[in-house]
């Protein structure tokens, strides 16, 4: 594991949404939808109560998910959308810049943009973030969580992305709570595990979970978590 990161951030709600079996896609990468409406819906009543909900490029070019809280009556306040994108592949036809009107949209890339750029030219906050210190690939999230809390004030941060960056906000000790969906399906060991590697090799190094709620919406299961402080 890698060490913590102390710094003034939000809290960190990290967003799963699995089989039984803990896998987010089938062999051949279908996805949608494991969890039936009524989990779906209360994860917009969670977006809605959340200041930004923040998720992966892997998950906008695999999904196109438009991320604001669907509600009837509708929300009293969209959160924040918060895409991280080092290399700038983010679609300007994508959901997520289509609804900037709706929501706004926060886009983190490595690179710098014109001022001039389509994406700004649609009410995209683009900001330029500085790369992972150790040298692996994708965007320092220290440093997105500094600009998120001291730009935007953002105090509650949901995260829903796929494997890859909730496997680097598990790793860097950024996840305070997780919700955790669960649906009664079976997809077996060649489904897309919901976590890549945590480097865990013995039982003492293991994330500990307390849990706090458990309710259930329709067929599925939602599982609340408290990450213990290692
Ligand atoms: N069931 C669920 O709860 C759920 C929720 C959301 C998505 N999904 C599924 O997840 C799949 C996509 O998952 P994914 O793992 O490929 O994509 P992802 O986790 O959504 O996004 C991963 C990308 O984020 C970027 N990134 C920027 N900074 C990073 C950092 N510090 N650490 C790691 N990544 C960073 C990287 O791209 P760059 O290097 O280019 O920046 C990386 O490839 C889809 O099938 C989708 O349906 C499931």
């Amino acid at each position: 594991m890698k060490t913590k990161v102390a710094i003034d951030r939000p809290i960190i709600t990290l967003k799963l949404a699995t089989s039984l079996d803990a896998r987010i896609a089938t062999v051949t990468g279908q996805s949608q939808w494991i969890t039936g409406p009524e989990a779906r819906a209360e994860v917009h009543r969670m977006r809605a109560s959340h200041d930004a909900v923040l998720t992966g490029i892997g998950t906008v070019l695999a999904d196109d998910p438009e991320l604001t809280a669907r509600l009837e009556p509708p929300a009293a306040r969209q959160p924040w959308r918060v895409v991280l994108d080092s290399a700038a592949r983010l679609p300007l036809d994508s959901k997520l810049v289509q609804t900037t009107q709706k929501a706004g949209l926060i886009w983190c890339t490595q690179s710098s943009l014109a001022v001039q750029s389509p994406a700004k030219k649609r009410g995209v906050h683009h900001h330029q973030v500085r790369g992972q210190v150790d040298g692996a690939s994708g965007l320092d999230l220290a440093a997105v969580l500094q600009l998120l809390r001291e730009h935007y004030q953002i105090k509650t941060l949901m995260v829903e992305s796929g494997p890859i960056l909730a496997t680097a906000f598990l790793r860097t000790g950024l996840v305070d709570h997780i919700a955790w969906f669960r649906a009664p399906l079976l997809l077996g060991g060649d489904g897309r595990p919901v976590f890549e590697s945590l480097n865990i090799e013995v039982l003492s190094q293991a994330l500990v979970l307390t849990q706090t709620q458990q309710q259930q919406f329709g067929r599925d299961v939602l599982d609340c978590f408290d990450l213990s402080p290692s």
